[in-house]
């Protein structure tokens, strides 16, 4: 799978060790940065990760900031993205399987880099359920005001 990541200087450490941990399973990352602890606004890094998933370059993004609030925040603002903070597997799943989620947003000051791959692999391994969910998505997608 293709896959777009993207950090702040509070998530790129757990960024870069769940990019290894994606490329070792096999799949394609394409890394935006930040790559080293310098402060700088997440929400530059998480427009690349969107716009990357927007434009079908990918499948599916990873943000990581502090709480993994702020990705969530900017990624949410984007057409078509539907971005989850996820701390524990459970949510993971149910983003994937009823939301549809394509942005999945962790928070390095959250949780630890175990919990964080457990995260990752339940989020990558749960299609999403269709039938009523899409339904309901649709309605997430036409959402303003
Ligand atoms: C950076 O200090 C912190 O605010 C950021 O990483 C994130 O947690 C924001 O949501």
């Amino acid at each position: 799978m293709k896959i777009a990541a993207g950090a702040d200087h509070a998530g790129f450490e757990l960024k870069a060790q769940l990019a290894e941990k994606l490329r070792s399973l096999g799949h394609e990352v394409t890394d935006f940065g930040v790559a080293a602890a310098d402060s700088v606004d997440y929400p530059d890094y998480a427009a690349k990760v969107c716009k990357a998933v927007m434009a079908g370059e990918t499948e599916l993004g990873i943000l990581v900031c502090g709480t993994g609030q702020g990705m969530a925040m900017t990624a949410n603002r984007f057409r078509d993205i539907r971005a989850a903070v996820c701390s524990e597997p459970f949510s993971a799943r149910m983003a994937r399987a009823h939301n549809n989620a394509n942005v999945l947003c962790l928070g390095a000051r959250v949780v630890g880099a175990g919990l964080a791959g457990e995260i990752l692999d339940t989020f990558l391994n749960t299609a999403f359920e269709g039938g009523r969910h899409e339904r309901r998505v649709h309605k997430i997608n036409s959402s303003s005001a």
